[in-house]
């Protein structure tokens, strides 16, 4: 081995790509998109350049503990350094940083009967459901108006007050650009109110492990101009279009016949279960199955025939009695649903 050098790599350079990801996209924290998400991205920074310093601080100490003359090093050992550094120090950063914390982070205590400043709230309810979300907006009373699912869009601007409640296990929401994270527990109500300050598309996902297909009960909220919002809202409440032509109408003949409507609704028609998302305006949804496939024919009729494929664990049970005439008729249908 005598004259041979031994090149060592690290594999930390490799990483940092994999670090920097988190900087940016439609999920960072890194890269706010409102007042909430900012806070939380502050006290990030706070941290980690506070962790950074003190790390550097104690590295360098334990250099010059080990390399320096034993005279020079002495003091280092003496009780009042001991205590100073391995007691005082701690205590009082610890408290000011869990203060400030507090007090950066005290916008997550809003209640329903807190009154947020500003505009008047737009009120949401979302539901965790093993695995997927139940998105119901409200009245200014609180009373439902209309009910959708894995996709929330909210107007720039304006605060939405989201009620929290789950049908099932804990789970998590989690909208990482608009805010910290918070979870929805069986039996209680949470409330947390995010604020979007510029348009965009954000991704949000189940920060909790609720069991089978976990990793894919993710979501979309989209800010819209104030003008675009209302237009969504007003086409959100309108009953489903009617098919468009013979071929779809075939695919609402399936959808009926087949017992589709005994979970999903489709308002309209005489689809009215309860037990998964509504479809009413499936069509106009940019995703499938919380998230996890684009919404288009394909995906459609690959989801009815094949689901448990797609998104293992689900509880819609894989329905391979169609042709695939009948799956691509289907599929017309429901991706009509605009
Ligand atoms: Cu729902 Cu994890």
């Amino acid at each position: 081995m005598r004259g041979r050098k031994v090149i060592v790599v690290s594999p930390a350079p490799l990483l940092l790509p994999l670090l920097l990801a988190g900087c940016d996209g439609v999920q960072a924290v890194l890269s706010p998109a409102g007042p909430e998400a900012a806070e939380v991205a502050t006290l990030s920074w706070v941290l980690f350049i506070g962790g950074a310093a003190i790390f550097v601080g104690v590295m360098a100490l334990a250099a010059y503990a080990l390399l320096s003359p034993p005279a020079r090093r002495r003091w280092l050992s003496r009780p009042a350094t001991v205590v100073a550094a391995g007691g005082i120090f701690p205590v009082v950063t610890l408290t000011v940083l869990l203060t400030y914390g507090l007090v950066l982070t005290e916008w997550t205590q809003t209640t329903a009967e807190t009154p947020v400043a500003g505009a008047t709230p737009l009120r949401i309810d979302v539901v965790g459901e093993q695995w997927w979300w139940r998105v119901t907006y409200l009245d200014d009373d609180g009373a439902p108006v209309f009910e959708t699912a894995n996709e929330i869009r909210i107007p720039v601007g304006r605060p939405v007050q989201f009620t929290l409640r789950s049908a099932d296990v804990i789970h998590s929401f989690w909208v990482p650009k608009l805010g910290g994270k918070r979870d929805m527990i069986p039996g209680r109500v949470n409330q947390l109110t995010l604020t979007a300050s510029e348009p965009g598309l954000f991704r949000g996902q189940c920060a909790e492990y609720c069991g089978g297909p976990h990793a894919m009960m993710a979501f979309e909220v989209m800010a819209l101009a104030p003008a675009a919002f209302d237009q969504w809202l007003d086409a959100q409440r309108q009953p489903a279009r009617a098919p468009a032509d013979d071929f779809a109408r075939q695919g609402l003949a399936l959808f009926l016949g087949h017992g589709c409507g005994a979970c999903h609704s489709v308002r309209g028609t005489a689809a009215a279960g309860r037990i998964g998302p509504d479809l009413t305006h499936l069509g106009g949804r940019r995703t499938l199955a919380a998230a996890s496939f684009p919404t288009n024919q394909g995906t459609l009729a690959g989801w009815i025939a094949d689901n448990q494929h797609l998104k293992p664990g689900n509880h819609m049970p894989a329905f391979a009695v169609f042709t695939g005439v009948e799956l691509r008729a289907l599929a017309a249908y429901l991706e009509g649903l605009e």
